[in-house]
């Protein structure tokens, strides 16, 4: 293994963002040019056209845009009046954003292990983490593919406590045939550039078929004023803004294309991947991935990472550290082995180059390479 690098021109970036510009540079660069003459960047038709977009693809009557995925969280637990005393259970192994947002509304996290095929919440352990003080779980489709959503569903309206989706990495994945946000009382998106709807700088939604919350999420997204200067609630600034969404709507029309570009990259992988000693992501039947991620699972992780930048392979760690055991949250009392599922992952998985532009050779140089390092 400590051999020299492959002697290579080629080279495999994890996402290649200006390929994507390449694609659609006319209708981009329209879409901007479009904005910077109506010289509209807060609120107008752009974020309206957006939100009714978002909202239309992923089955639910309202969309509200915010600043970004973690806004999107923020805002919903803040719409439901989620505050000190109150518990939320998430999954111990996402984005820091799925539990930093319950502690900054000064509720209490609460972490469930695992399912260690699909990485997402093991909907067999909720309900042990439900208690009296348990206001909303949220549930988060981490790589692109959704949770158990009709088991997490089922817990949620039994103890009566709120869903929230955490589909920051999953627009357009459904479960049995029911989209991504669709589910749960709210589903929050990201638009940042690594998602498979990514804009040109942070950008998020929240959808929900709630009016009554989705009213109140628009206040509180811009200071709980209405009309302007009379303060009905304490808001904050948490817009969308114009040329964000003008973006977003030209690369909407392209999203199920890219998707379904992923999950043929995904299937190649996965088919020439086998008989090797890489775990290969599970994809559940019931689900439709969108692979936000393509990842895998072997022992010498972190060897293989760099054995395959040496290589000009890039790659990421989806996460080197659970929830439960982040520095921020040792209040909590956590400690190593009380998640053991989200714990071994966070050793052993590696997330590959799946992005929609990557193209045969690319592919088959990033198999080979793997092959060479874990049949070795
Ligand atoms: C699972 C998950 N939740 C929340 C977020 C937060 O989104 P943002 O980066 O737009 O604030 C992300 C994005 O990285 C995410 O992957």
């Amino acid at each position: 293994m400590g051999a020299m690098p492959t002697k290579t021109t080629m080279t495999v970036p994890l996402l290649d963002l200006k390929a994507q510009y390449a694609d659609i540079r006319a209708e981009i660069d329209d879409a901007v040019r479009r904005v910077m003459e109506s010289a509209r960047f807060i609120g107008g038709p752009e974020v309206s056209g957006l939100e009714e977009e978002v909202a239309r693809y992923s089955q639910v009557p309202y969309g509200i845009g915010c600043a970004s995925g973690t806004d999107a969280l923020l805002l919903s637990l803040r719409a439901l009046g989620i505050g000190p005393g109150d518990e939320v259970v998430t999954s111990a192994y996402s984005f820091f954003a799925s539990a930093g947002t319950i502690a900054n509304v000064g509720a209490t996290p609460v972490f469930v292990d695992i399912d260690p095929r699909t990485y997402n919440l093991d909907p067999h352990r909720l309900e042990g983490a439900i208690t009296p003080r348990t206001k909303a779980v949220i549930a988060v489709h981490l790589y692109g593919q959704c949770c158990d959503l009709a088991a997490v569903k089922a817990v949620c309206d039994k103890r009566q406590v709120w869903l929230i989706e955490d589909a920051a990495q999953a627009i357009g994945a459904e479960w049995e045939g029911r989209r991504a946000g669709a589910v749960g009382d709210f589903g929050c998106f990201s638009f940042f550039p690594s998602k498979n709807l990514g804009g040109a700088g942070d950008g998020g939604m929240i959808v929900t078929r709630h009016g009554d919350y989705a009213d109140r999420l628009r206040l509180l997204r811009e200071h709980g004023a209405r009309p302007k200067y009379y303060h009905a609630l304490i808001g904050t600034n948490s817009r969308l803004d114009a040329l964000q969404a003008a973006i977003l709507r030209v690369k909407l029309r392209h999203l199920d294309r890219w998707s379904e570009a992923r999950a043929r990259n995904a299937e190649a992988y996965t088919r020439w991947l086998e008989g090797s000693r890489v775990g290969r992501p599970y994809r559940d039947p019931r689900a439709r991935h969108i692979y936000n991620q393509y990842v895998i699972r072997v022992e010498k992780r972190d060897e293989l990472k760099q054995f395959l930048a040496d290589r000009a392979i890039g790659t990421e760690i989806y996460y080197p550290v659970p929830l439960h055991l982040q520095e921020c949250f040792a209040s909590l009392g956590h400690r190593s082995g009380d998640m053991p599922h989200a714990e071994a992952a966070a050793k052993e998985t590696l997330a590959l180059p799946v992005y929609p532009e990557l193209g045969e050779d690319r592919l088959r140089y990033v198999v080979q390479a793997v092959r060479e390092f874990v049949d070795s």
